[in-house]
């Protein structure tokens, strides 16, 4: 029996700031952002925007298009979480009006929680075929003003249906993974924005690729040839090129010309370069983008998956496209919801990231930005208050 990913669903916050203005305020030649890390625009979620809100617009689609009836399970995968105790996935359940028998939890372990809910999934639709999974992925990266990290911000989310027979991706039974207790990014409680060590982060990232490949490679005896394609965790675009030399380096694959490379990596990179890093959503935002903007018919290919989360835990993984995926994506409304984007000027973005949430357990009414069908419209008590616009 096949089981992978039945649905994608993408959703960006409706604003950005083109790095080219954040280079200009910080006297850095924007082609340190455009080329040096492959970044154009970071998405700015406004203050009635969080993970809640962006998880359940993601997920309101693929509610729409196919029920809830059969749904067993909503995981909600974010470092960005909302409160210490009550999952993010339970207020989406309410927005989405689920069934009660649907269970509703949050992972975390940093970008990596988004894979472990697809393998917890695909573990459980496995056992009960005829049953599917809500997977959310869903974080807003935040780093302090004027640090190394602040043009690898972003916000974003992806919402994923997985299911026996998936109508995109049938994901394969091998896995390579690695971990390690390492202190290359993290966030403390009591902060809002994280903290990384980032040369040493990319070290990390890129030593765990090549354990897990390695891993995979005896796992699943295919080689480098049997990757059609490739999607990874984007922090920023560039690191799949940094990835790619080092797997030639250290693990015998060829070093493909920029066609070969185009071909296989450059359509996953669409939408990160847009929005920035998006934590757990981030690989899946890289996949969705490949199914929605590769002209090529993908049937067939089977595509190589890295995931990586600081911390670390890392994992490569791989699934093979089903014939007919092109019915089941929604790559217009992506490419829409992209486009109609507004532009912030520097000061705007300022001053949304400086905003902090009140903290007194006082009322407050949020000010309407745009946003989708969700937002945040204030607090009470110490309770987020949700509407739908
Ligand atoms: N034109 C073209 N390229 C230029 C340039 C110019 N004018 N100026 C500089 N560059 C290049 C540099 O040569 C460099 O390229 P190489 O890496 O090939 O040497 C690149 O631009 C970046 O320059 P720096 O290394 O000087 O950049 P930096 O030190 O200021 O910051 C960073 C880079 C460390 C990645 C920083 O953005 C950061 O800390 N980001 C957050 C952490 C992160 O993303 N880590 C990645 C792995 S961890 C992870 O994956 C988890 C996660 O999601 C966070």
């Amino acid at each position: 029996m096949k089981v992978g990913i039945d649905r994608l669903s993408f959703y960006c916050p409706a604003y950005y700031l083109d790095l080219a203005k954040l280079a200009a305020v910080r006297q850095v030649d924007p082609n340190k952002y455009r080329v040096g890390l492959g970044q154009e625009r970071m998405a700015v979620a406004p203050p009635d925007e969080d993970v809640v809100t962006m998880g359940a617009n993601a997920a309101l689609p693929i509610v729409e298009a196919d029920g809830v009836e059969d749904l067993d399970w909503l995981l909600f995968a974010t470092e960005t979480g909302v409160d210490q105790s009550k999952a993010a996935a339970m207020f989406v359940h309410g927005l989405l009006e689920l069934p009660e028998r649907c269970t509703a939890v949050e992972l975390k372990q940093a970008c990596y929680s988004g894979t472990a809910a697809l393998q917890f999934a695909c573990a459980w639709v496995a056992a009960h075929p005829g049953r599917a999974v809500l997977i959310i992925a869903a974080d807003i990266a935040r780093y302090d003003l004027r640090s190394p990290g602040e043009p690898t911000q972003g916000a974003g989310a992806v919402a994923m249906r997985v299911c026996a027979q998936p109508r995109l991706l049938a994901l394969d039974p091998w896995r390579g993974t690695y971990a390690d207790d390492v202190m290359d990014f993290w966030r403390p409680n009591y902060r809002e924005e994280a903290l990384v060590d980032g040369p040493y982060s990319t070290r990390v990232y890129l030593n765990a690729m090549v354990e897990c490949w390695k891993r995979y490679r005896d796992a699943s005896g295919l080689q480098w040839d049997h990757l059609q394609r490739l999607c990874c965790h984007l922090p920023f675009t560039r690191i799949v090129e940094k990835g790619l030399q080092q797997l030639h380096r250290q693990a015998g694959w060829p070093a493909w010309s920029a066609e070969e490379t185009a071909r296989r990596i450059s359509y996953g990179l669409a939408y990160n370069r847009q929005t920035g890093n998006t934590y757990a959503a981030s690989l899946y935002e890289s996949l969705t983008a490949l199914f929605d903007t590769c002209p090529d018919d993908l049937s067939g290919d089977r595509i190589g998956l890295f995931s990586y989360g600081s911390g670390c835990t890392a994992e490569w993984f791989s699934g093979v496209v089903q014939p007919g995926y092109r019915a089941a994506l929604w790559s217009e409304a992506h490419a829409r919801r992209l486009a109609e984007r507004v532009e912030l000027d520097y000061q705007q973005y300022e001053d949304i990231v400086t905003l902090s949430m009140p903290r007194d357990g006082g009322e407050y009414v949020f000010a309407q930005y745009r946003t989708g069908p969700f937002r945040l419209a204030g607090m009470s008590q110490h309770k987020r208050v949700y509407e739908r616009a």
